[in-house]
């Protein structure tokens, strides 16, 4: 049985754990960890997990540490925990879902030769629908890979990238579940701008979202190539593309990308010394 630690539950340690149990992974092999026992009781409450507020111990013995707090609390994390995954009989993997850190600057913060894989999740890990883009640092072999590759496989996709993409592949999947979120949420407005009950927009806004989600996925069609099927001739689909063309949707999801990869760097960016 693979032993797992999950450093920090929030958003994307609870989605992890509750892919993980979902798809069959035992509720005792999974430590987890929050600052906040009253956190730890709660997911404890709902999977059946440990839960800990003790990093050290939770890493203890672990096949696998994921560390799933904020950027800015990685390398304190790390200093933390070094000596104790160093002094594991197994050779524990330290695996970061957070955006900007660098490999090589976790790799300095751990005893030299500790394995590291950065990834980048998105939060539809939820739902077992999760995407993950996996950079593995210099010290990690094919078998510790296919290990994480299969804990994250069963809650979602797992591509292989590399380090040098993760800033684009968090604009792109990282964080964009919020762009489609974004754009739920305006279109029920306009729907209830139209005379809709926001009940009755959700419903045909979710619908459709789902929908359109599922034929992206699965008809192995490209969106342009769905889109243009949906788009009759002086139409109504047609009329409503090109207002969206008009205020500068493709424009904005530019500038929206290029914000959120520039944002990922500076966060693993050294922080500029105090004068
Ligand atoms: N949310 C997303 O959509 C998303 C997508 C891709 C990647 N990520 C990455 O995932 C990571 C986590 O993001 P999140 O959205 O899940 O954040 P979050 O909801 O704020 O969760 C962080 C959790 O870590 C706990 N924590 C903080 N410091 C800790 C420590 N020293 N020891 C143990 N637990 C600690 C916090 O609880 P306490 O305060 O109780 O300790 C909190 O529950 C980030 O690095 C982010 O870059 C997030």
């Amino acid at each position: 049985m693979t032993t797992i630690a999950v450093l920090g539950g929030g958003k994307i340690g609870e989605a992890l754990i509750s892919g993980l149990i979902a798809a069959g992974t035992a509720p005792q092999s999974i430590n987890v960890t929050n600052r906040r026992a009253e956190r730890g009781q709660e997911l404890r409450e709902t999977y059946g997990i440990h839960d800990l507020t003790d990093n050290r111990q939770a890493v203890e013995g672990a096949d696998v540490v994921f560390l799933c707090v904020k950027p800015k609390g990685i390398p304190a994390l790390l200093t933390e925990i070094a000596d104790t995954i160093d002094g594991n009989d197994v050779s524990t993997v330290v695996v970061s879902m957070a955006a900007g850190i660098p490999l090589a600057a976790m790799e300095d913060a751990l005893v030299a030769g500790t394995p590291v894989v950065r990834v980048m999740p998105n939060t539809p890990m939820l739902v077992g629908k999760g995407m993950n883009a996996v950079a593995p640092g210099r010290f990690v072999n094919e078998e510790q890979l296919d290990v994480v590759a299969r804990l994250l496989g069963s809650v979602g996709d797992v591509v292989n990238v590399a380090e040098s993409d993760l800033d684009a592949v968090t604009a792109m999947s990282g964080s964009s579940p919020a762009y489609f979120f974004l754009v739920a949420e305006a279109l029920i407005d306009a729907g209830v701008s139209l005379g809709l009950t926001r009940d009755v927009a959700q419903k045909l806004v979710t619908s459709s979202a789902a929908g359109a989600g599922a034929m992206l996925a699965e008809s192995g069609i490209d969106p342009t190539t769905l889109r243009a099927n949906v788009s009759s001739p002086a139409g109504t689909t047609v009329a409503a593309l090109r207002e969206l063309e008009e205020s500068g949707i493709r424009g904005a999801f530019f500038r929206a990308a290029e914000a959120c990869a520039t944002r990922s760097a500076e966060l693993g960016a050294p922080a500029t010394p105090e004068k």
